[in-house]
């Protein structure tokens, strides 16, 4: 027999080596590089291939017709809309986060809503005992669902195990972390094992038509460990995210191969699990104090869904000669340039000036369409005036100092009208749309200083 190949495999990024290295040269990660045994058989080129006995596929047409694919309800609104309208039969969905963010609460949710509607669920815990997940059940009122509840991180039990019988509808793997393929001469975690058990599970749920979730671990930089490989592998990738001391989650679709990509779904953990939030915006400015300096409602757009969320800053002279900028909850990049813009085009002084921005709920928020109530906020605590409660403000600021326009204005003012908002600061609108709310456009930021006074 010949001696097992060894190889160096990048656990961040999953390029292969035949030598040791200190950093990957793909992706530049320091000491990420570990070994690994290669995989038996190996791959014969394609081409070489073609000398076998080979097979014509038959080639069709982009206007054939296909159905829409069936889906059916998690039971979880919020998790239907972030999936697109319901979850597809022989669909892989890897749902990613950080460690206690409550990613196995929600499936177990899903899993125990989609089980008494008389579908067959099997939920696999490779990192909790089946005791405690019954425990958890039992603290979210779900004891007496019908799931299929089982501890395991052997891929091959696994698989032999929602092989028996009738196929399940959905199957739930927390985490894909944790599992290990036997044949594999390699730790569970690492990229070889998570990328073949994630392709074995795949395989096992497109061809019994089982609609699988992978839950996935982040690390601290953002990424599912064993990480992109996992991303192109299924069809669709959904980060659950929030901050561990806020009750607000959010669920965020990155990727779906059967619906749009930018939705999210927003949850309350509370004591008895996580609930829906069908109304996010009367959420995130429940908490809204009288009249402070420094804070301005943005109405945004997630998806579909127009969210209203509070802007708040902090700005207080320092005498340091590299102030402070600090962000939560938006690109510190882009506050550096909203800075510089109104610096330079508006003639205020940030430079002498330690900064803080924060996103109330937190909330993350990736719109340049926030840009104007971001610098309305830094100006409002820059002048010590508070904007006037009842106003809304969006729109995204160039470089010159303009202000330009962002998509779906109508649907921002709408929602804001409904919430009770009087006033808005927005880019000058070329349509017209009918939402009741006085507004005021602005084209410059020299101009957002004159709305500004208006609306203080
Ligand atoms: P969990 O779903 O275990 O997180 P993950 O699977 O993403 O690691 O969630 C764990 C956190 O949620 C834990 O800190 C406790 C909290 N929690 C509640 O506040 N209420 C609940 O009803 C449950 C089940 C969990
Ligand atoms: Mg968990």
């Amino acid at each position: 027999m010949a001696k097992a190949a060894i190889r160096y495999v990048c656990q961040n990024c999953g390029e292969v080596y035949a030598k040791w290295q200190g950093q990957c040269t793909a992706c530049n990660e320091w000491n990420s590089i570990s070994q690994e045994s290669a995989p038996t058989g190996g791959h014969k080129s394609a081409v070489g291939a073609r000398t076998k006995r080979t097979n014509v596929i038959a080639l069709s047409s982009l206007a054939d017709k296909t159905p829409a694919p069936p889906r059916f309800t998690t039971g979880i609104a919020e998790l239907d809309r972030t999936l697109g309208g319901g979850l597809v039969p022989g669909s892989a969905t890897l749902i990613g986060g950080d460690p206690g963010i409550g990613k196995s609460t929600l499936l177990l949710e899903a899993a125990a809503k989609i089980a008494q509607t008389g579908k067959r669920v099997v939920y696999i815990s490779g990192e909790e005992a089946v005791d405690q997940v019954r425990l958890r059940g039992r603290r979210m009122g779900l004891e007496n669902a019908p799931i299929s509840l089982g501890s395991a991180t052997n891929l091959n039990n696994i698989l032999a195990t929602i092989d028996d019988g009738p196929a399940p509808d959905a199957v739930i793997i927390d985490s894909i972390q944790t599992m290990y393929a036997d044949e594999l001469d390699a730790a569970p975690g690492t990229v070889s094992q998570v990328r073949a058990s994630a392709q074995a599970l795949i395989r096992y749920a497109k061809a019994r038509d089982t609609a699988i979730f992978l839950v996935g671990h982040v690390t601290k930089d953002g990424q599912i460990a064993g990480p992109r490989v996992l991303e192109h592998m299924v069809d669709t990738v959904l980060y659950f995210e929030g901050e561990r001391g806020h009750q607000f989650r959010i669920l965020r679709g990155v990727k779906n191969r059967f619906g749009p990509t930018d939705e999210i779904g927003v949850f309350e953990m509370t004591g008895s699990g996580l609930s829906e939030v069908s109304n996010p915006s009367a959420l995130f400015l429940s908490d809204r104090q009288e009249d402070v300096a420094g804070t301005c409602v943005f109405a945004g757009l997630e998806g579909t869904r127009p969210l209203l969320v509070e802007i708040q800053a902090l700005v207080s002279p320092t005498p340091a000669a590299n102030p402070r900028r600090t962000v939560v909850g938006w690109d510190s990049g882009r506050l550096a340039m909203v800075l510089a813009v109104l610096d330079a085009r508006a003639g205020m002084q940030f430079a002498s000036h330690d900064v803080y921005l924060n996103i109330a709920g937190g909330m993350k928020i990736s719109e340049p369409a926030a840009d104007v109530a971001v610098a309305a906020a830094l100006l409002s605590s820059l002048s010590e005036t508070p904007i006037k409660r009842a106003s809304i403000a969006f729109g995204e600021i160039a470089l010159s100092g303009e202000v330009r326009a962002v998509p779906q204005p109508g649907l921002r003012l709408k929602e804001a009208a409904k919430l009770g908002f009087e006033e808005a600061i927005v880019p000058e609108a070329k349509r017209q749309d009918n939402a009741v709310i006085t507004r005021h456009s602005v084209s410059h930021v020299t101009g957002l200083l004159d709305a500004l006074k208006l609306t203080f």
